[in-house]
């Protein structure tokens, strides 16, 4: 395989990677690891990487892109990674905002995109796509507060999977789709994206970066894929990071 660092244990691949771009490695180039001490997840939470049984890769990306265009990576990641389920195990695969892939209402992989500093000359940026999708992992293999909340592929689809080629349907997906957004554009990606989102006219509660809770209803992602909610007093918010969820409970239905 070319282009690939292969890494028993690591502490986290986005970290590995990170030192890889400094250092020069070329667009594509990934680092995969068979488990991960300090797996890292949005917002400081923590990736739980239990060894042989999870993808755990970092695929770094040095795309055609301005560097206002960089937000686009994280969707377009999304649905690479979508579509590869999607094909590979038979599967329907649902987007929840920014990138968690769910598989029947659980989480079952999500996408941790950071860039190097997007200052100074352009040939120097980089982003880094981590990407984490439980596999193999059994049901007893969770830690216990996450038996409810999580899936994975084996667990949905009955059978096991070979994580290598996996990830290699997966780099060759993102890497063609990093290509349309550049030449073509964000539009189809978006489109396909949004036929997935499944916050879309749904109840949510939005916990802000502030610590605030927004209880509203899902407006879907504009043209550059930032999410709106708008609350019940009309009022609409532009969500740009935090942590969006249904409400809890009602599956996504109307607080009385
Ligand atoms: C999330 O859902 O919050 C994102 C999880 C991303 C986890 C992956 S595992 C490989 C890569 N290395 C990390 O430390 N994190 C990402």
């Amino acid at each position: 395989m070319k282009d690939i660092l292969l890494l028993e244990t690591v502490d986290s691949t986005n970290r590995v990677a990170r030192d890889l771009g400094t250092a020069g490695k070329p667009h594509g180039y990934a680092v995969v690891a068979g488990s991960q001490l300090h797996g890292r997840g949005r917002l400081g939470k923590a990736w739980q990487s239990p060894p042989g049984k999870g993808l755990y890769a970092t695929i770094l990306l040095r795309p055609c892109l301005e560097v206002k265009e960089y937000s686009k990576i994280t969707l377009t990641a999304g649905l690479a990674l979508s579509q590869v389920l999607e094909e590979v195990c038979q599967l329907d695969v649902a987007l929840k905002w920014p990138n968690d892939i769910y598989i029947s209402g659980r989480k079952c992989g999500g996408i941790l995109v950071e860039t190097s500093s997007l200052q100074g000359e352009a040939d120097g940026h980089f982003a880094l796509v981590g990407i984490g999708v439980n596999v193999n992992t059994e049901k007893e293999a969770f830690l216990p507060d996450l038996r409810k909340s999580a899936t994975s592929l084996f667990l949905e689809s009955g059978k096991e999977y070979e994580i290598l080629s996996l990830f290699e349907a997966i780099r060759s997906r993102l890497l063609q789709l990093i290509f349309q957004l550049a030449h073509e554009g964000f539009t189809d990606i978006l489109n396909k994206w949004r036929e997935r989102d499944m916050l879309q006219g749904k109840w949510t509660q939005w916990l802000t970066p502030t610590g605030e809770v927004i209880y509203g209803e899902s407006l879907g992602v504009d043209n550059n894929g930032i999410l709106s909610v708008r609350d019940r007093s009309g009022k609409i918010h532009e969500v740009l990071s935090g942590d969006v969820s249904l409400t809890p409970q009602l599956g996504g239905r109307e607080i009385i």
